[in-house]
């Protein structure tokens, strides 16, 4: 009975053993630090924009920190390589190029159209993939590279919603349309412009800012005399909220206003100093509201207490967006961007977003856009 019950117990050990090895590296030399990056403007007139973008990466980080990841058979830590671009396309081309040199493995930027294009092409020579969670111009896709991937609707489907809205529900006849001649801006503009006049709006005046302006009332005095319905801005909350302000300063402030997703935000109203007319506003955003997305409620509840008054708009998004990056590492079983980025694009993940599946070229397949307006000074969806 000794010498036959000696070996079963000797067994038992040896498994429980290995068991514990597969599924939990234990040394030192069997973990490894992954770092991710957030790139966009966390300094500057939408830094309130870039911070709500990488707290969305940091909570992700943190999740995915929690679930205590093996890859490649080493136990998996997450750290937040956290980079300003500061909006600016020259910042964020050096950026990149410093991300590619100090070997992150992945990237979730940038945030605009302007800064993203630029800093694709640097990413994509060093092979580094990115994900944007809020540059919108079309051409951020363009040249399909395979590290470039976006996770919200782009511009041609943003443009093309509020004209249609601008002109079937609100039965706008005539409509101003202004840019601040960045890639965003100007592109959004253009699409809006086709589509309204495709439907038989006239345009009645063109005009265009920057993206530091905060005067307007030159250009807003041109438009007066032509007598609009509305107005169309491409540009950002920044110039959007003083814009409007002064419209309603210049007796403008009946015109509708229509604008896309980088003026869609929770601060601008107050970025209009509270102007009467922000209820005039119309913006779309590319994705559902939070409200509408699987597990939203819940996520934003985890959000508000974690960044309590920091919610923007594209922080679930950035979100999203991490959770690709490492989904495409674990399908791989590797965090080398070599490797794993050819996962990326046979992506299926459910998301909080939505369920995330990419294009050829790196777009969703199935992207959503929401309409919103601000009711008693909030942004509130309209559909
Ligand atoms: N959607 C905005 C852009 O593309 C933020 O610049």
């Amino acid at each position: 009975m000794q010498t036959s019950s000696r070996p079963t117990a000797v067994f038992t050990l040896t498994a429980a053993a290995m068991l514990v090895v597969n599924a939990w590296p234990a040394h030192a030399q069997d973990a490894q630090v992954v770092r991710i990056a957030h790139a966009g403007p966390i300094s500057g007139a939408i830094a309130h924009i870039g911070k709500d973008t990488e707290n969305g990466v940091r909570m992700a980080l943190d999740d995915l920190n929690a679930q205590g990841l093996v890859i490649g058979g080493k136990k998996t830590k997450f750290e937040l390589d956290a980079e300003d671009d500061a909006g600016d396309p020259r910042q964020a081309t050096a950026v990149a190029q410093k991300l590619c040199d100090s070997k992150v493995a992945g990237v979730v930027g940038h945030l605009q159209s302007g800064t993203t294009i630029p800093a694709s092409n640097i990413y994509n020579k060093c092979g580094l993939p990115h994900i944007t969670a809020a540059a919108t111009n079309p051409d951020v896709t363009k040249r399909g590279y395979n590290t470039t991937y976006r996770v919200i609707a782009n511009d041609n489907a943003l443009g093309a919603a509020l004209a249609t809205y601008a002109y079937d529900t609100l039965k706008i006849k005539t409509v101003a349309v202004i840019d601040d001649r960045t890639a965003y801006g100007q592109g959004l503009a253009d699409v809006f412009k086709a589509t309204a006049e495709q439907k038989g709006v006239k345009v009645v005046a063109t005009d265009y800012t920057n993206d530091k302006a905060t005067d307007f009332t030159a250009i807003l005095t041109r438009i007066k005399s032509q007598k609009p319905d509305a107005i169309f801005y491409g540009g950002l909350d920044a110039q959007a909220g003083p814009m409007l302000r002064q419209m309603e300063q210049l007796g403008l402030g009946n015109l509708k206003y229509f604008g896309g997703d980088a003026l869609c935000t929770e601060k601008l109203a107050e970025l209009s100093s509270q102007s009467a007319n922000i209820k005039n506003v119309t913006c779309a955003t590319g994705g559902a509201s939070v409200q509408k997305m699987q597990g939203g409620a819940e996520w934003k509840k985890r959000y508000d207490a974690r960044f309590p008054g920091q919610f923007q708009v594209y922080s679930p998004y950035a979100y999203d967006a991490t959770f690709v990056l490492v989904d495409a590492m674990k399908r791989a079983d590797s965090v080398n961007p070599k490797v794993y980025v050819p996962f990326i694009s046979k992506t299926h993940l459910k998301g909080v977003t939505a369920n995330i599946a990419f294009t050829p070229k790196g777009e969703l397949t199935t992207p959503a856009i929401t309409l919103y307006t601000f009711k008693n000074k909030v942004r509130t969806e309209l559909n």
